[in-house]
Formats: structure tokens, sequence, C-alpha cells
């Protein structure tokens, strides 16, 4: 089965062709870091506008390049929330579009939940399920219990402010480009991690949240002090809480779910080596994805998309009749 999948949540315009879930034929990806680092982040009427512009020579690209032509596409798949509104809306028009114009079944897809078939995407190894499945993105910090491929039982998530988020705004107040997490990281490879204090986020054992603002506020707090550390060391003191965090959530979790037999760990944050690194102690094996699918992409999404064809067959695809989402209603969609 080919599915197509068309991304457009935030700063990313993606187009991919899958087969079966598992092979990749294209993956296509008009990034607009450039365009926004200048203003800090993301900023999304821009961001809307950029995608206008790339949607459509993203698509034939990736349709030349899997050498398959519109009428081989057995479904259309395409990110349906949450993510910037504008941004969303030019990825989902043009996807419902081509599904009314060529008669094809149209998929929607929670960007989030897309990103761990980001990290499914090349794992052979079928003894994955039930798993603990974590997101760290720039939007959200979601740690699931999976009893298959679609179906999702939120364990924690942050109460604040996203890991990839606090990474950005620490790299901001520290004077890096955007996105701040690839330059921390690049400069903790340098430090040494013990030698500047942290504070230790949610701490109890008991309580599953992330929390993140609070150690945001310590390192603006520390960074305007005179007398600090060498700006290595304090990206690896900062880095090492950040993820040091998730890992001891992770232990939790793996005790409190002794059915899970694996651990799959996706979003941009899953790029950040020191993680893979830190991961290596939990009592499970874990699966990142391969760089390409960490931060945002299509393949992801018609990845998805085939395990929700698969549940509930083509036949339930055929409306085109609902909206985007900007923000979870968590009551109607979790
Ligand atoms: O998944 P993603 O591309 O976009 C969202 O859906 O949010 O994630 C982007 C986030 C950014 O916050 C970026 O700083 C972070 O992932 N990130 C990293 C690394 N590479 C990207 N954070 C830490 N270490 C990295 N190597
Ligand atoms: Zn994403």
């Amino acid at each position: 089965m080919l599915i197509l999948g068309i991304e457009s949540s935030c700063d990313e315009t993606a187009v991919a062709v899958v087969r079966s879930g598992k092979e990749v034929l294209s993956n296509k990806i008009a990034s607009q870091i450039d365009v926004h680092a200048v203003f800090g982040g993301v900023v999304p009427e821009v961001a809307s506008r950029e995608h206008l512009r790339a949607i459509r020579p993203i698509f034939d690209q990736c349709m030349k390049e899997a050498d398959v032509s519109i009428n081989e596409i057995d479904a259309i798949s395409v990110s349906q929330g949450p993510g910037l509104i504008g941004a969303l809306l030019v990825g989902v028009s043009f996807a419902k579009g081509l599904a009314v114009a060529q008669a094809k079944p149209l998929v929607p897809i929670d960007h989030v939940h897309a990103h761990i078939h980001g990290a499914l995407l090349g794992v052979e190894d079928q003894n994955i399920f039930p798993t603990l499945a974590l997101v760290v993105s720039g939007g959200h910090t979601n740690l699931y219990f999976m009893e298959d491929p679609t179906t999702f039982k939120i364990l924690a998530s942050s109460i604040d402010d996203a890991c990839g988020e606090c990474f950005d705004k620490v790299g901001k107040l520290l004077g890096l480009g955007y996105p701040g997490g690839p330059q921390i990281e690049a400069l903790a490879s340098k430090g040494q991690r013990g030698l500047v204090q942290m504070p230790t986020m949610v701490e109890q054992k008991n309580r599953m949240e992330f929390s993140y603002s609070g150690l945001k506020t310590h390192m603006a707090n520390l960074l305007r002090r005179k007398d600090k550390a060498p700006i290595e060391d304090i990206c690896a003191a900062f880095q090492e809480e950040a993820l040091g965090q998730i890992l001891r959530k992770l232990k939790v979790a793996v005790k409190q779910n002794p059915r899970a037999k694996s651990i799959l760990v996706a979003g941009g944050v899953a790029a950040n080596g020191r993680f893979r690194e830190l991961t290596e102690t939990l009592q499970l094996p874990v699966h990142f994805p391969s760089l390409k699918y960490c931060s945002d992409n299509a393949a992801m999404i018609a990845g998805m998309a085939y395990h929700r064809i698969n549940k509930q067959g083509l036949e339930s695809f055929r409306t085109t009749e609902w909206d985007s989402y900007s923000r979870y209603d968590f009551e109607a969609v979790l």
C-alpha cells in the first residue's frame, strides 16, 4: 500500500511517500529555520506564507523522487494538529484538495503521535508492543503507554514548557541562534558535567509530570551573574538535568508498567547524542528514530496512516468533513 504523507504543522513543509508503513520511497523537507532564525523563533504568519510557497514544489519533487504517479497512491495522510493553525491549514487544504480531486481516502493524523511512528519506521523487531513511547519535541514532552501502534494512553506530560522549548529558550538566553538544542549539545560536549549546580526538577518519584520552567528561570538567574563558569560547563550541566529529568521519569514508568517490552523515543530532542547515551542504562530495549525522522517530517505521518488504515479500513477515511486543531482539547482527543 502506497501512502502519501503531508506535514506543515510548524516550520517544515514536508511530503513523503511510504510503502506499507515501512519503506520510505521519498521524504522531502523544506525547512524554514533560516527564515525564522533572524527573529529568534518561529513567526506563525511567516511560517504559513512559507508553507504556501513551498508545498507544491515539494510535492512535485517528492513524487518525482518516489517515481510514482498520483494514480498509484492508495491514500493521502496529513498532519491535522496540534500546531500553528495557519501553518496546518496549508497542508490540510492541499491534502483535502488532492483527495477530493483524485477521489482518494484522506487520513487525518495527530502530529505528536506521528513522531512515535518516526521511531517505528526503521524498526524490524516485532517484539515492540506494549511499549512506553516518549515524544520530546519543541512543543511537547509526552510519555504514553501504547498497547499497539494506534492506541495511546498518556502517562505524563509537561505542566509548563516542553523540553525542546526549554533548550530553545535557554539557547536564546545564551545568545545562541534558533533552534537552541543542537547548539547547546555541541557546547555541552566540550564542557564538564558536574561543575555547575542545577536544581532537580520534579524530584518526587510518585509525580509523573515533567517541568521545565524552573530550570529555565534558574538559567536566567545564573547567566546574570558576573562570575559565571565557562559556557561549555554551563551547557553540560543544563543538558544533564534537562535530559536527566526524563530519565528519572522513564525509570519510574518502566517499574510501574511491567508489561512494557520496549521504549520508543521520538521528536527533535531525540536527536541529542547524550540523550541516547543516557538511555543505555534503562532496563528495556530503547528505539530512537534515525536522525532524519527525529524532527518534523512527512514519512512519520504516512507511517502512522498505514497503521490507522490497517485498523479501521480504507473506506472509513472517505470524508473531508473534519477540522485542524491548534491545541489539544484534552477531553475530546485523549
Ligand atoms: O520535533 P521537532 O522538530 O518540532 C516540534 O514538533 O516541536 O523538535 C524541535 C525541537 C527544538 O526545540 C530543538 O531545539 C530540539 O527539538 N532539538 C534538540 C536537538 N536537536 C533538536 N534538542 C536537544 N538536542 C538536540 N541535539
Ligand atoms: Zn514535531
